[in-house]
Formats: structure tokens, C-alpha cells, sequence
């Protein structure tokens, strides 16, 4: 037992720096001509994400072949960050902490088009809930605004 937790302390500061190299890094799918897609975008990188932005008018394809089927988890983006999907206007907090506890999800939402959120007219999020979802389409309350 001793010797576990040894290694566990001893593998912790690379593990740590093999998730920051990767996990700014966030690919984002989204229709050429929307507005808040695009406010998102420009929220990410100035909380210093590395963005690829792919314009597309198949957003629906691009979900389903992520995972997300659920019509009503759905928002006007899709991105994809170190594996997880992040649909919609979520906040930078949320994608920080899902690359840090790394939770076996498909990903998290903000569904629909939450008024008071990042790239629509709030950097600071206000009254809405961020879900995490499933391979499975469980959802749970990742995190309440
Ligand atoms: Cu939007
Ligand atoms: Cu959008």
C-alpha cells in the first residue's frame, strides 16, 4: 500500500504536465455564419485556448459521430478537447475542470442558447445548468450558474 501511493505521488507532476501540453487545445465545429459561435470562440482564446475552428453546415453529422444524439443536449457548436465533447456556450471553469478530473463521460453541454452566457451577451455565465452526458444518454448537473 505504501509503495502505491508512492508511485501515485511520484507519477502525479507528469501526469500533470502531459494534460497541459495537450489540453489547451480545442477543435471547434460550428455553422459559417453564426454570430455566438463565433463570440465563443474568441472567449476561448482569450482565456488561452489554441482554437481550430471548422465551419460547417452538417453540425448535426459531426455530433452524432461524437456521440451526441439527444436533441435536447444540443447547442449551435460542437467542440472537441482532449477527447470529451463541449456543446455549446460552457464556460472555460467547466472544460478546465473536466481535462483535470477527467470523469468517464462522452462530454458536457449548455444546451440550447442560454442568454447570459460566454459569446452570447455574458462572459460571466448566469442562470443556466452545464450537463454532463453519457455513452449511455445518462445526464447529470455538471454545474449550475
Ligand atoms: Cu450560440
Ligand atoms: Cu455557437
Amino acid at each position: 500500500m505504501k509503495t502505491l501511493v508512492t508511485l501515485l505521488l511520484l507519477s502525479l507532476p507528469f501526469a500533470g504536465t502531459a494534460l497541459a501540453a495537450d489540453s489547451d487545445e480545442i477543435v471547434v465545429y460550428k455553422s459559417p455564419t453564426c454570430g455566438c459561435c463565433t463570440g465563443w470562440v474568441e472567449y476561448l482564446e482569450k482565456n488561452g485556448f489554441k482554437v481550430q475552428t471548422h465551419n460547417t453546415n452538417q453540425l448535426n453529422e459531426v455530433k452524432a459521430k461524437l456521440g451526441l444524439t439527444d436533441g435536447r443536449l444540443m447547442s449551435c457548436h460542437t467542440a472537441v478537447v482532449d477527447g470529451y465533447v463541449v456543446e455549446g456556450h460552457v464556460p472555460v471553469d467547466d472544460i478546465k475542470r473536466l481535462l483535470s478530473e477527467r470523469p468517464n463521460i462522452v462530454g458536457i453541454t449548455a444546451p440550447g442558447m442560454p442568454q447570459l452566457s460566454p459569446g452570447m451577451h455574458s462572459e460571466i455565465p448566469k442562470g443556466y445548468d452545464v450537463l454532463s452526458f453519457d455513452a449511455d444518454g445518462r445526464t447529470e448537473v455538471y454545474s449550475s450558474y
